[in-house]
C-alpha cells in the first residue's frame, strides 16, 4: 500500500525545546486542519508529497518508538492514516496512478452554492480557527511565526481613492536577493503561509520567479492583486504552485463606478475578465469589495455576481487611514448613516447572517472573550515585510517598524524586538473600555485602524468611529429582532 499527502495539504512539525513537538496538517481545499500530539507528529513527519510504502513508513516511525512491537506500530500507522484519509488530507492506493486519480483538487464545479452563501456575511473579524487557538496556547511563551505577508512592490498601476499606501510612496520594488534570503529564513522558521501583496505584486518583473521559488519551499501561497496584469504565463504558474487563494479587489459591476475608485480607465473590464479566467482555470479566488461612498448603492451587485460564480466575496465598511496618518482617503469612507443602510442591506439579504443574529446573545457578547485573551495574530503568529526589508506588524501599519531584515535576521526580530514583544504582550484587558462594552460582539476593534487614524500613531487609542459603527450595528440587529418577534406574535 502507498500513501502520500494530497496536492493541497501542508504539514508542519513545530519543535521547541521547552515543550513537546506538535504536528499540524492543513488542507487548502476545504480550509480544514488538524493538530496532533508529539506521537502524531512522528506519523505526520514520515509522510511526504512522494508516495511511500506502508513498510517504509512503519520503519521510519518505529525508529522513534524504541521497544514497541513493530506489528503494533504497523497497525497504528494504518489506523492513523485511515483517519487522515477519511478527513481528506492524504491518499492511499496500490499504484501511483491510483493516487493521482484520487487526488482531486479545488474545482468550482465541485462547490455547493450554499457554501458561498455562508460567506455573504461581511468579515467582522471573526474568531480564529480552533487549531490556531490550540497552537497559540501551546506556544504561549514562544509564539511561532506561521504567516508572513510580503509587499513585493509598493508600485501600483492603480490610484485607488481609499488606498492606505500614500500614492507618493508607491515607488519601490523588492530586491530578488532579499526576497530569496527571507524565504530561506522562513523555511528555517517553519513558516506555513506566505502572502504576496503590494502595491500591485504583478508589476514586479520577477513575479513569476518568485512564485516558482515559493513553491520549492512548500509554502501555502496567497496573492493579493487587482489582476489587471494577469496573463497566460501567470495563470499557468498559478496552477502549478500550491496556491491557497488569490484575493482580488472588485468594487462595482458598473465599470464607471469601479474605475472612479481605482482611477484607472478600463480597470473594471480587465479585473472582471481576469476573475473569469481564473474561475475557468479552477484557481481559488476571493473577491474583496470594500464599501465606500462611491459604491454604497451597488456593492451588493458584486456580492451577488460572485455568488453566481461560486466565488467567496467579502465586504468591509470600515476604511482605515493611510499609514502616514494623513486621513484624506477617509473622505470616501461611509458616514454613520450610510453604514446603517449597508448593514440593513446585509441583514435583509443574508439568511445565514439572520440565523446567526437570531441566535446571538445580545447582552453577554462573546462568552469566550476573557480579558487575558490576545487581541489578534499580530506578533503571535503573523508579521509583514515591505520591499526595503522593514518588518511591521500588520498590512497597512507600515510606519510601525519593528526591525529590518537587512540588519537583523527575521528570527531575531520575531523573538527579541521590543516592539514585537510589546504587541505580543497586549491583552484584551489593555483595552478596558472594550472589556465592559455591550457592543463588542459587533466591533472590529483593530490596532492598526486605531494607530493610523491617531496623529501620534497610538494603537491603544480606541477610534470612536468604530465604536459608533458597533453601537449602530447592535441597534439595527436589536430592532430587527424586535420586528421578528412582533411578526411571530401576529
Ligand atoms: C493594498 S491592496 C494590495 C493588493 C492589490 N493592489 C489590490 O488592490 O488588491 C490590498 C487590499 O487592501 C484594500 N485597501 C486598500 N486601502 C484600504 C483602506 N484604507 N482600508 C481598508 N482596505 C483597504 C484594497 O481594496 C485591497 O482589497
Ligand atoms: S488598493 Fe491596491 S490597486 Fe488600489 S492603489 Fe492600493 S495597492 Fe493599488
Ligand atoms: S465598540 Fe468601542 S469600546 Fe466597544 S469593543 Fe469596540 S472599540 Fe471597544
Amino acid at each position: 500500500m502507498l500513501y502520500r499527502q494530497k496536492f493541497d495539504t501542508f504539514i508542519r512539525i513545530y519543535q521547541d525545546l521547552s515543550c513537546p513537538d506538535v504536528g499540524y496538517i492543513t488542507s487548502k481545499s476545504d480550509f480544514g486542519d488538524r493538530v496532533t500530539d508529539a506521537s502524531g507528529a512522528v506519523f505526520l513527519k514520515a509522510l511526504s508529497r512522494k508516495p511511500r510504502t506502508l513498510q517504509e513508513l512503519t520503519k521510519d516511525i518505529a525508529a522513534s518508538f524504541i521497544g514497541v512491537d513493530p506489528a503494533s506500530i504497523e497497525q497504528d500507522v494504518i489506523d492513523f492514516y485511515k483517519i487522515l484519509e477519511e478527513d481528506g488530507f492524504i491518499i492511499s492506493g496500490e499504484t501511483e496512478a491510483e493516487l493521482d486519480a484520487k487526488d482531486t483538487r479545488f474545482s468550482y464545479s465541485a462547490l455547493e452554492p450554499k457554501t458561498i452563501k455562508n460567506d455573504f456575511t461581511p468579515v467582522i473579524l471573526r474568531a480564529e480557527q480552533s487549531s490556531q487557538q490550540y497552537l497559540d496556547e501551546h506556544f504561549k511563551n514562544k509564539p511561532h511565526l506561521t504567516q508572513l505577508q510580503i509587499e513585493l512592490t509598493s508600485r501600483c498601476n492603480e490610484r485607488c481613492i481609499h488606498c492606505y499606501i500614500p500614492h507618493e510612496n508607491k515607488i519601490s520594488d523588492i530586491d530578488p536577493a532579499l526576497f530569496y534570503d527571507v524565504l530561506d529564513q522562513c523555511r528555517d522558521m517553519g513558516l506555513l503561509s506566505l502572502t504576496l501583496s503590494g502595491g500591485e505584486p504583478l508589476l514586479h518583473k520577477n513575479f513569476l520567479e518568485f512564485l516558482r521559488k515559493a513553491k520549492e519551499y512548500d509554502f501555502s501561497i496567497n496573492i493579493l492583486s487587482n489582476l489587471t496584469l494577469l496573463n497566460d504565463e501567470i495563470i499557468k504558474e498559478m496552477k502549478e504552485i500550491r496556491l491557497s487563494s488569490v484575493q482580488v479587489s472588485l468594487y462595482s459591476m458598473n465599470p464607471e463606478i469601479h474605475d472612479s475608485i481605482t482611477k484607472m480607465p478600463g480597470s473594471f473590464v480587465k479585473t472582471r475578465d481576469a476573475i473569469l479566467r481564473l474561475i475557468k482555470n479552477d484557481i481559488p479566488l476571493q473577491i474583496s469589495c470594500p464599501t465606500m461612498k462611491q459604491n454604497k448603492n451597488c456593492f451588493v451587485d458584486v456580492l451577488n455576481w460572485a455568488q453566481t460564480h461560486k466565488v467567496r466575496a467579502v465586504t468591509d465598511y470600515i476604511m482605515m487611514a493611510r499609514y502616514d496618518h494623513t486621513t484624506g482617503n477617509l473622505d470616501n469612507r461611509l458616514s454613520l448613516e450610510e453604514v446603517g443602510t449597508v448593514i440593513n442591506d446585509i441583514i435583509n439579504n443574508d439568511d445565514d447572517y439572520q440565523t446567526e443574529m437570531a441566535n446571538a446573545d445580545m447582552e453577554q457578547g462573546d462568552a469566550h472573550d476573557t480579558s487575558n485573551d490576545i487581541i489578534c495574530g499580530v506578533g503571535v503568529s503573523s508579521i509583514c515585510m515591505v520591499a526595503n526589508g522593514n518588518i511591521y506588524p500588520c498590512p497597512g501599519w507600515q510606519d510601525y517598524v519593528v526591525g529590518n531584515v537587512r540588519e537583523t535576521p527575521l528570527r531575531t526580530i520575531w523573538n527579541t524586538s521590543p516592539k514585537v514583544q510589546y504587541l505580543r504582550g497586549l491583552r484584551k484587558k489593555d483595552f478596558p473600555k472594550c472589556t465592559v462594552c455591550a457592543d463588542k460582539s459587533f466591533c472590529a476593534m483593530c490596532m492598526v485602524r486605531n494607530a493610523n487614524e491617531d496623529p501620534d500613531g497610538n494603537p491603544l487609542k480606541i477610534n470612536e468611529h468604530f465604536c459608533k459603527v458597533a453601537a449602530l450595528n447592535r441597534q439595527i440587529v436589536l430592532d430587527w429582532k424586535e420586528k421578528l418577534k412582533k411578526e411571530v406574535v401576529l
